[in-house]
This record gives structure tokens, C-alpha cells and sequence, in this order.
């Protein structure tokens, strides 16, 4: 049975992957803060450590519970936060990483344990041209944006200096079970809470923005493959596919078969107006595709919390 640490397991995508791992027969192990993440969102039968990914003692769990893969997800995901405390920001995201990538240089004496990366589109910040494939330049609009690129960079040379297996990738805009629609949450995570509590959508621009959605369960696939074959490399996963935020609308009131309603603010400052990443090179390195269209994804996570509510 392989053994795998899950950092922000008790987070959206991380209890997404943790529910994952466990139906595939995997030891799962979850490190988290509960910053963000929570308790409920994980499995009661999960050895779960509550604790910072800066604390030292981290490297301690990972000698001691010595597991296959390291799927690093913990992270502070809010783009205001940072720009407001880039300090906190870069601790967690960046010096957080490299006591990860610590970890996995002392084990490496002991096994070959192989590691996950979740960096984001904010990776790129404005796109110079659409979709933005993996050889686009990098220049992050936010301190968000920077601490999730930089780690890039030390894992490599972590990979260089001690062959330690890895797979990098840049996220578009996931979307999905457990994604909490408050504070930063995504627009579409805002979007159904919206529709299953029957309150006003506010839409900020003229709703011809692009994005990139991605269903968190695509993302779940992308990273089981890359747990058994690491692909020592970066690359997009997304859907290359721009859907504009009327079109989200469009597909979610389909979905429900009633309208929304909806109320336009400003544009806010800082939101990059179009995007969307291809995939290509996730399909050839992982033969990996996404599978679920919008629709799909959008109704699979209606239905989630309409029943939750009854
Ligand atoms: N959600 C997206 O659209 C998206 C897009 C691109 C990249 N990502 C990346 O995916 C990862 C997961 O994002 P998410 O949307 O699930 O966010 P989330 O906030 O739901 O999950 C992050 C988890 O990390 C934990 N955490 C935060 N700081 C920690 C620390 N110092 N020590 C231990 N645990 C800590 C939180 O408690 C939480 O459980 C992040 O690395 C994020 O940058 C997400």
C-alpha cells in the first residue's frame, strides 16, 4: 500500500484529493493548520497531524511516517491577503515549500519519496497572448502570484541537486465540492452559493471576462497519475476553454432551469479581464485530459449543496 502525506488535506482541493487517495487504497496522512481548512473535512480514519508546514517538527513526521509521495497543497490562497502582508504570505507559501522540500532531502537517504506541487495560473499574471501555454512569460501581478511561482524554482533545484522526483502544476480556476464561498472564495463557489440560497449574484464588470474553470475532480485525476509516474516538469492543468462570466450564468441556469438575478458592480482593480490555459502538455506528459465539461461540473456541485440543505 503507498503512503502519502496530504499538506492542506483538510482544505477544498486537498479533502477533494484525500477522499481520492483513500477510494484508490492509499495510506493517507493529512498535515494542516486549519487556517482555512476543516476538521470535518477529513475522514475520521485519517492520521491527521495538526500542524504549521513551517514548524520544523514537520521533517520529524515525515522521517518518521517515511511515505511515498508528498502532495504539498497547503497554502495561503488569498491574493488581497498577500498584498496586504506579503511577509505571512511568503513565510507560508514560500519558506513553508522549502521546509517541505527540506523533508524531502533527509528522506531521500532513506527512499524515493515523490512530490506534488499546487502552483496557480497567477503564476503567469496578465497574459501577453491566450491560452497561455507553459512557455509564457512569468510576471506575477500579486505577491500570491510570486510565492506560488518561487517554490517553482527551488524545487527544481532541490530536483537537480538531489534527484528528488516531482511533478509541478499550475492550476487554473478550480471549482467544486468544498470550495468556500466565503472571503476569496471562487467566483463560482460564490456563484452557487448564491442559487442555493436564492439571493442576488453580484457580477463585478461587464461579465465578458474570461476564465478558465476547471471541475476539482479533473484536478483529483491529474494528481493520481502524477502520485504513480512523476513527471519531473511543470505544466497547466485546465480546460483551454475561455468561458465568459455570462456564459458561466448561461450553463448554471440551465443547469437550475430558472434565471439568476443579478446585480453589475465595477471592475475590480487587479482582476486580469481574460484567461485561459492550454493543456497540451498535461495530455502528452500525464495522458491526462479533463473530462467533465461545465455543465457536468456545475451540477455535480448544485446537487451537493441543494441536498445538503434539505
Ligand atoms: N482553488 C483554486 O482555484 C486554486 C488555483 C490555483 C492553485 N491553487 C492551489 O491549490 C492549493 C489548495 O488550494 P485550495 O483552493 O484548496 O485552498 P484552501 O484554502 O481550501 O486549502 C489550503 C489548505 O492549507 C492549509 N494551510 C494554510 N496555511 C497552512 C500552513 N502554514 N500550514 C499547514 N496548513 C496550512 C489550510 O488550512 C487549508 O486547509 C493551494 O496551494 C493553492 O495555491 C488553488
Amino acid at each position: 500500500m503507498k503512503k502519502v502525506v496530504v499538506t492542506g488535506g483538510a482544505g477544498f482541493i486537498g479533502s477533494n484529493l484525500v477522499q481520492a487517495y483513500k477510494s484508490h487504497g492509499f495510506e493517507v496522512i493529512v498535515v494542516d493548520n486549519l487556517t482555512t481548512g476543516k476538521l470535518e473535512n477529513i475522514p475520521n480514519d485519517i492520521k491527521f497531524y495538526e500542524m504549521d508546514i513551517r514548524n520544523p517538527q514537520f521533517i520529524e513526521i515525515i522521517l518518521k511516517e517515511q511515505p511515498d509521495i508528498i502532495n504539498h497543497h497547503a497554502a495561503q490562497i488569498d491574493v488581497q491577503f498577500s498584498i496586504q502582508n506579503p511577509i505571512e504570505d511568503a513565510s507560508i507559501n514560500i519558506l513553508g515549500t522549502i521546509n517541505v522540500l527540506e523533508s524531502l532531502r533527509q528522506i531521500k537517504e532513506i527512499k524515493n519519496c515523490n512530490l506534488i506541487y499546487a502552483s496557480s495560473a497567477a503564476a503567469y499574471g496578465n497574459p501577453s497572448y491566450l491560452g497561455v501555454d507553459e512557455k509564457h512569460s512569468t510576471n506575477p501581478i500579486s505577491f500570491y502570484g510570486s510565492s506560488k511561482l518561487s517554490p517553482e524554482m527551488y524545487i527544481k533545484i532541490f530536483h537537480d541537486l538531489y534527484a528528488i522526483p516531482y511533478s509541478i502544476f499550475r492550476y487554473a480556476n478550480v471549482y467544486g465540492i468544498g470550495q468556500d464561498p466565503k472571503g476569496e472564495g471562487g467566483v463560482i463557489s460564490i456563484l452557487v452559493d448564491r442559487i442555493v440560497n436564492n439571493s442576488l449574484f453580484t457580477l463585478y464588470g461587464d461579465g465578458e471576462q474570461t476564465r478558465d474553470f476547471i471541475f476539482v475532480q479533473d484536478i483529483v485525476n491529474a494528481n493520481l497519475i502524477a502520485s504513480e509516474h512523476p513527471i519531473n516538469d511543470t505544466c497547466n492543468i485546465s480546460t483551454n476553454i475561455p468561458t465568459t462570466l455570462h456564459d458561466l450564468i448561461r450553463v448554471a441556469e440551465d443547469v437550475i432551469e430558472r434565471k439568476i438575478e443579478i446585480e453589475y458592480e465595477e471592475e475590480r482593480p487587479g482582476d486580469i479581464k481574460y484567461s485561459y490555459l492550454t493543456c497540451q502538455k498535461a495530455e502528452s506528459l500525464l495522458s491526462w485530459k479533463p473530462k467533465y465539461t461545465l455543465h457536468e461540473g456545475l451540477k455535480a456541485t448544485i446537487n451537493h449543496y441543494n441536498s445538503r440543505k434539505k
